[in-house]
């Protein structure tokens, strides 16, 4: 079975450089999986801190996603060199289109892609990704652990969500839509929708909790939260 991971810039580089353990035990828990997988990886602070640049220097909003989506490409990168590393059969290189990935999904265990076009995020990627190669099962790794129904760092009393349903889902992303600018839901509202159109089981799990992470893609229960 297809599997996609979307895998956040958080925790490729949680603290502004990669973390070698992740990206090991990344390549170790699908090395040993039975399925084979599309992985989507975010930029995170990288993408941020160059999009940033580009605009004090003058840049437009699309180049600065055009920078933020080579640093999203640069993470896909360790991801390939972290799989090679563990010996797992690749697509060889970062690919840049849904075909191509659909192309090579066949004849390898893993396909990586980073962003694809400016205006949009790795997590409606990582939808995209999925729709092109047929996966119906989509794990979001990031370092929050679980769709709440508040911020937990803010609100205490915030209530986690084991399970929930598309609508659900769509509901909180279009509520944290409308809050203030630098607040960002786990999930953007696009992919919420897009997930919902194609019926893609999404789990939410934390790099921080690789156990959740190997589980997720088991099939067997986690401290996530399921969409579906
Ligand atoms: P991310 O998906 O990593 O954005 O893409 P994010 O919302 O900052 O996610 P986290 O923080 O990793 O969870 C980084 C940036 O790259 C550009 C956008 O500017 C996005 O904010 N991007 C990414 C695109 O323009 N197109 C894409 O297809 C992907």
């Amino acid at each position: 079975m297809h599997i996609i991971l979307s895998v956040g810039g958080s925790a490729i580089n949680p603290n502004g450089e990669p973390d070698l353990n992740f990206l090991k035990t990344m390549a170790q828990i699908i090395k040993k999986s039975k399925n084979s997988f599309g992985i989507l990886t975010g930029g995170g602070s990288l993408a941020r801190v160059h999009a940033n640049t580009v605009r004090k220097l003058g840049g437009s909003e699309y180049e600065a996603d055009q920078i933020a989506i080579a640093s999203t490409r640069q993470n896909a990168q360790l991801m390939i060199a972290a799989l090679k590393g563990a010996g797992v059969k690749t697509c060889g290189n970062v690919l840049t289109s849904f075909d191509n990935a659909a192309e090579h999904a066949t004849e390898n265990k893993v396909v990586v892609m980073g962003g694809t076009i400016p205006g949009i995020t790795t997590d409606a990627d990582a939808v995209l990704l999925a729709e092109a190669i047929g996966a119906k099962k989509l794990v979001n790794i990031s370092n929050v652990d679980a769709i709440y129904d508040s911020d937990p760092r803010k609100n205490p009393k915030a209530k986690k969500y084991t399970i929930m349903d598309y609508d659900q889902l769509n509901k909180l992303a279009a509520e944290s839509d409308t809050r203030k600018a630098g607040m960002h839901f786990v999930f953007d509202m696009l992919a919420c929708k897009l997930i919902a159109r194609s019926g893609i089981e999404t789990h939410f799990v934390s790099g921080n909790k690789m156990n959740d992470v190997t589980n997720a893609i088991e099939g067997k229960k986690h401290s996530g939260t399921i969409v579906k």
